[in-house]
């Protein structure tokens, strides 16, 4: 049965005294909602570290006031009961109310990520208008430039600020992120290696439904018709990475394939981008391991997606 700590000075307490027991600690940082994609972040981490931390918390610092924080999807018991039957379990479940400061100031009190009244006054316009609480943000300068962070501009200062936090709370020495996110994935790794935390950055699979869609918390939001009109991306990908494989090395023509596939089916890409695996700049040619990253619309839903391709 994990113990479920909200309060983050008690959340530190635990953390120190596991570590004065010489255990490791890892952590999966998540937003809730959980589905077979987190659980395997939490397999993962049980060949990592001895005992395991899953933080939930919808983080209002990385939504836009147009996007989709008041209707991120929630069910705090339904997560409990899903981490139960994981195998080998979860020690803690870290689920703060509010992780910044500003909760308690009357001109910033509709920050709360249960309201959902769409008019809610972001982190973002709290701090920068008023000049409140929180100011601090980190910021990963150059990957957070593309794909997401051209439709998102405040999406990864604000990951990266709280995962930040998270680590200063949680204190783990190992964090697991997915590849679903891979951009996400890559700026924390960034991140803990510029910044000089003492802890493993460790990259999971991308988890699918038997169909392909990769899995998603958002995924419940799509209606039957876009759920199936959906699978474009992943099967458009996977028509990629054959034609790659198959000697079709021109970027341009791949990411032409994925786009007007996506089309097609009725979505709307925001970008198809074929990056170095290392560097993470987008390449003209596939000569080296690339990762094939997109994201699309379908109605009122964005979902992401990409596929490794090594030739
Ligand atoms: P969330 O979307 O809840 O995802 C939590 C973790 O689960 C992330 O590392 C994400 O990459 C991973 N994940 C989600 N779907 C996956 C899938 N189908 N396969 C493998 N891993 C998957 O990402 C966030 O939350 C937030 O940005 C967070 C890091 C918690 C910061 O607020």
């Amino acid at each position: 049965e994990p113990e479920i700590i909200r309060d983050k000075d008690q959340m530190r307490k635990w953390s120190r005294a596991m570590r004065s027991q010489g255990k490791t600690i890892g952590l999966v940082p998540t937003m809730g909602y959980l589905h077979a994609g987190h659980v395997s972040l939490i397999r993962e981490a049980h060949n990592h570290s001895d005992v395991i931390v899953v933080s939930i918390y919808v983080n209002p610092g990385q939504f836009s006031p147009s996007e989709d924080l008041s209707t991120y999807p929630s069910d705090f018991h339904g997560d409990i009961q899903k981490l139960r039957a994981v195998p080998g379990g979860v020690d803690v479940v870290f689920n703060p109310h509010n992780l910044y400061d500003y909760g308690t100031n009357p001109n910033c009190t509709n920050t709360s990520t249960s309201t959902s009244n769409g008019e809610e006054m972001k982190l973002e316009s709290c701090v920068e208008e008023k000049g409140l609480g929180h100011e601090t943000w980190v910021r990963v300068v150059r990957l957070e430039k593309g794909m997401c962070g051209k439709s998102r501009p405040v999406f990864f200062r604000g990951v990266a600020t709280v995962v930040t936090k998270l680590f200063n709370i949680v204190e783990p020495d190992v964090a697991l992120f997915g590849k679903k996110d891979y951009q996400q994935w890559r700026i924390i790794q960034r991140m803990v290696r510029d910044l000089d935390f003492s802890i493993r950055v460790i990259g999971s699979e991308v988890v699918r439904e038997s169909d392909g869609l990769a899995m998603s918390s958002r995924n419940v939001r799509l209606s039957p018709e876009e759920r199936e009109k959906a699978l474009s991306i992943n099967k458009s990908l996977s028509r990629a990475r054959f034609s790659a494989e198959k000697g079709q090395i021109s970027c341009k023509e791949l990411i032409d394939l994925v786009i007007q596939a996506i089309n097609e089916a009725g979505g709307r890409v925001d970008y198809a981008e074929i990056i170095d695996q290392d560097s993470l700049e987008t390449v003209e040619e596939i000569r080296s391991p690339v990762v094939f990253c997109v994201a699309a619309w379908f109605g009122k839903v964005r979902l992401i997606d990409n596929m490794e391709i090594s030739v």
